[in-house]
């Protein structure tokens, strides 16, 4: 029998700069080649019945990148989900996001906080976007959390397991992720799903994100996709 689909694959989106580089166009316009490309892994994951697509799409750390490039990061979700929000209705998909949204944008929070509510009652495939997010953050909020609940007297220090801490982190209620694929050919985590990857496998691609079909993540989680996807 067939082996089916995992139920969570998560993946660090890299490689957009040099694949804009490599054309001779702008890094941004990478980054919007790789949100085209972006939109065809969400596809491939609902034919391939993926319960939970996790993308990292903004690290903690990318604050330090060139200002315009900063900017670029933070409209790319106002475009993004201004194009795609009433199909994500639609097809009954639900948005979450994994970070902390207090340092974004007010524009960008908003759009990301409207995808979130309006999402919320939809049962299909989950897709989270991990938009200012960064591991090592994610459990320090997750300890402050639990350090408030205590002070509340809401729970006992015996009361703090490895799963109440996970419940505390940014993906709460989200399995912990079967695969990790990461493009663009880096074999490192930078700094994401730190505590949800410990049991995970990890799947290295050298191709860039913009180059990253859905045949070929099909094919990273060891499935076929029934049909071909261009995106535009
Ligand atoms: C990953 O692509 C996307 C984000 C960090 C937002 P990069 O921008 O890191 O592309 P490379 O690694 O420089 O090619
Ligand atoms: C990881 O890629 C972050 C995202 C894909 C959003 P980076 O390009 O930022 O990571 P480093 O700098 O190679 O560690
Ligand atoms: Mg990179």
């Amino acid at each position: 029998m067939c082996k089916g689909s995992p139920a969570h694959v998560a993946i660090i989106m890299d490689g957009n700069g040099r694949w804009g580089k490599k054309r001779g166009i702008s890094r941004s316009e990478g980054h919007y080649a790789g949100s085209k490309r972006m939109e065809e892994i969400i596809d491939a994951s609902i034919e391939l019945g993926i319960n939970v697509l996790t993308l990292y799409a903004f690290s903690s750390e990318n604050w330090s990148r060139p200002h315009d490039e900063v900017k670029y990061l933070m409209d790319l979700p106002v475009r993004f989900f201004h194009k795609k929000l009433p199909e994500f209705m639609k097809r009954n998909i639900q948005i979450r996001i994994s970070g902390n949204l207090t340092p974004v944008p007010g524009k960008t929070r908003e759009v990301l906080e409207k995808a979130v509510t309006s999402t919320a009652n939809n049962t299909g495939m989950i897709v989270n976007f991990a938009f200012n997010y960064g591991g090592r953050g994610d459990i320090v909020h997750a300890a402050k959390m639990l350090m408030e609940e205590v002070r509340n007297g809401k729970i006992s220090e015996e009361d703090i397991t490895e799963k109440k801490l996970q419940q505390c982190l940014y993906t709460g209620d989200l399995p912990s992720p079967d695969m990790v694929i990461r493009t663009g050919g880096e074999r490192r985590l930078s700094n994401f799903l730190l505590w949800q990857s410990a049991e995970s496998e990890l799947y290295f691609s050298d191709v860039h994100f913009p180059d990253f079909t859905g045949e070929m993540f099909a094919k990273a989680i060891g499935q076929q996709l029934g049909k071909r996807y261009l995106s535009g």
